[in-house]
């Protein structure tokens, strides 16, 4: 799905421009996921495991274009991609074609600024308008951030999933399920 373009104003006086991603995003977006991946612990791949190629990449946001049920976010500012976010279906199953899931990441520099706010209000919003009737993520324990954000939106875990995330010194992190009613 198409979301037009919007200058979103920082504190410190630089623009950021929302628009919904675009196949000739995919050398970009493949820039990005490999920096953002290294500033957190708490998303699924590291940056080595996020090994699409240009055109996959590129096959997957035209996808998402196409998918009138599915939108992906990036927020950019001096040519650089700085967040993204999405909201997709589970599946066209009936059964379960009311259910979106919800992901988002911003780059470490500009965490704390209001993009990933201003995301989050944007995919809830088209979330709603298109037929959803919840919206559920996974987050896990530690990351209180990315909590705090999400029940600023309504979330509430609903579940833990114990070891959720295993990392490279064998430690272990549960993992929260949260979930919103539309
Ligand atoms: C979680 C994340 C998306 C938040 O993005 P952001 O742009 O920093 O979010 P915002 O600036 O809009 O802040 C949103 C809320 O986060 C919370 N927050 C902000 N700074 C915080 C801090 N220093 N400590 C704890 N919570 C904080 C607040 O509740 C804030 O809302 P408020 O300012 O209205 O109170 C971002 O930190 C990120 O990408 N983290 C790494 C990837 C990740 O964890 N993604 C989520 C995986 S489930």
């Amino acid at each position: 799905m198409l979301h037009s373009s919007e200058i979103f104003p920082l504190q410190d006086g630089k623009e950021v421009v929302i628009r919904s991603a675009d196949p000739e995003d995919a050398a970009s977006m493949l820039q990005y996921m490999k920096i953002m991946l290294g500033e957190t612990p708490f998303l699924l791949r590291t940056p080595e495991e996020f090994d699409y190629t240009p055109e996959e990449e590129a096959r997957i946001l035209a996808g998402r274009k196409n998918d009138p049920r599915s939108l992906m976010l990036l927020a950019e500012t001096e040519g650089q991609i700085i967040a993204s976010a999405d909201v997709c279906s589970h599946g066209a199953r009936s059964r379960i074609r009311h259910r979106g899931e919800l992901g988002i990441s911003v780059r470490k520099d500009y965490w704390g600024q209001g993009i990933g706010s201003a995301l989050m209000e944007r995919l809830i919003s088209f979330a709603e308008q298109s037929g959803f009737e919840q919206i559920e993520l996974t987050v896990a324990a530690k990351n209180q951030r990315a909590q705090r954000l999400y029940r600023k939106y309504g979330f509430t875990v609903y579940g833990t999933r114990p070891h959720g995330l295993k990392y490279p010194d064998g430690s272990y992190d549960d993992d929260y399920l949260m979930i919103k009613a539309l």
